[in-house]
């Protein structure tokens, strides 16, 4: 993959000024339903963020999945992927900590920071860049090692432990915080393969937060759990935010509401909406945004 560096912007960024559409009883004729603009409505653009995205293409060979993507993320804050299937919420996502280097198909253009710093400048070590840029998928995927090594595996990579009792309190401690230490304390020598699917999904994000990375970017990281482990990971989100960045794709709606402070819903590629999640969800600017909300989409 390579990222085209003669397509950053030269010019800063002007955030979307349009003014906010007045309500009316007749929603439908006021809401802006352009999709073929590229412009996004709404916060897409905030003060100093911890990502940075703008002008971002995304290509898998000559099928365009991202266009024109600028989209701000905050410190501390979680931020909700909403978005009809294929729409590109995983592709975003993945351009973020550099996943889609991995798929030889995939093409990106335009620029992407981390506290201001080009993640696909050449200095940028993609390894380096995961640890600061953790990734929980859909599907868990634990390696095939003991519970405890699947934990322990990315402190040892990147020497974060001295001791061995320190490796086991980095260890204890993100089994806890991932809700996941009480069930497994009694057999963390067992295969991280051998949990149930709910386990193996707090096992890898326990595996993410054992490196104390600055973002976790999660692509629905609930869609195969039950409503306990869902809420258990709904809340290890919450306390997560204090000390860290969450970018989280979700097709759950109540979910976005529950975990999210901001909402950016992508359409065809494009993001089409940003803002304050309430504000999504109960007064949405663009047509396509209520529709989707609403069900009538997707
Ligand atoms: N590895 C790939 N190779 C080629 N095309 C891909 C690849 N991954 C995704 N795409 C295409 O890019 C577009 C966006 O896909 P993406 O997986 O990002 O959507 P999504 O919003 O995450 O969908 P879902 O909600 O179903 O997970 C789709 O048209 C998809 O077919
Ligand atoms: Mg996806």
């Amino acid at each position: 993959m390579s990222i085209n560096t003669s397509a950053k912007i030269s010019q800063p960024f002007q955030a979307n000024t349009e003014p906010m559409l007045e309500e009316t009883s007749n929603k439908a004729t006021t809401k802006s339903s352009d999709n073929k603009s590229d412009i996004t409505i709404g916060e897409n653009i905030i003060e100093n963020p911890k990502f940075s995205t703008r002008n971002v293409d995304v290509f898998y060979d000559d099928k365009q999945a991202i266009f024109n993507a600028s989209l701000d993320i905050g410190r501390n804050e979680v931020i909700a992927l909403i978005g009809p299937s294929g729409c590109g919420k995983s592709t975003f996502l993945r351009t973020l900590n550099r996943m889609n280097d991995t798929i030889p198909s995939c093409r990106i253009s335009g620029e992407i920071t981390l506290d201001g710093e080009n993640i696909y400048d050449k200095k940028m070590d993609p390894v380096l860049l995961r640890a600061r840029v953790g990734m929980v998928f859909q599907k868990a995927n634990p390696f095939p090692k003991s519970i405890y090594d699947n934990v322990a595996y990315g402190p040892r990579l990147h020497g974060l432990a001295r001791t061995n009792s320190e490796l086991d309190e980095i260890v204890i401690t993100s089994l806890e915080k991932a809700g996941l230490f009480n069930e497994v304390k009694d057999r963390l020598t067992a295969p991280g393969t051998g949990l149930s699917g709910g386990q193996q999904q707090r096992l890898c994000i326990a595996r993410t937060i054992s490196v104390s990375p600055e973002v976790i970017l999660m692509d629905e990281p609930a869609s195969a759990l039950d409503p306990i482990a869902t809420a258990i990971i709904e809340e290890l989100i919450d306390e997560l935010r204090v000390n860290f960045t969450i970018a989280i794709v979700t097709h759950s709606m109540q979910q976005a509401a529950r975990v999210s402070q901001r909402t950016a819903y992508f359409h065809m590629g494009k993001i089409i909406e940003v803002g304050n999640t309430s504000q999504i969800f109960t007064n949405p600017r663009h047509q396509l945004t209520e529709n989707y909300i609403t069900g009538k989409f997707g």
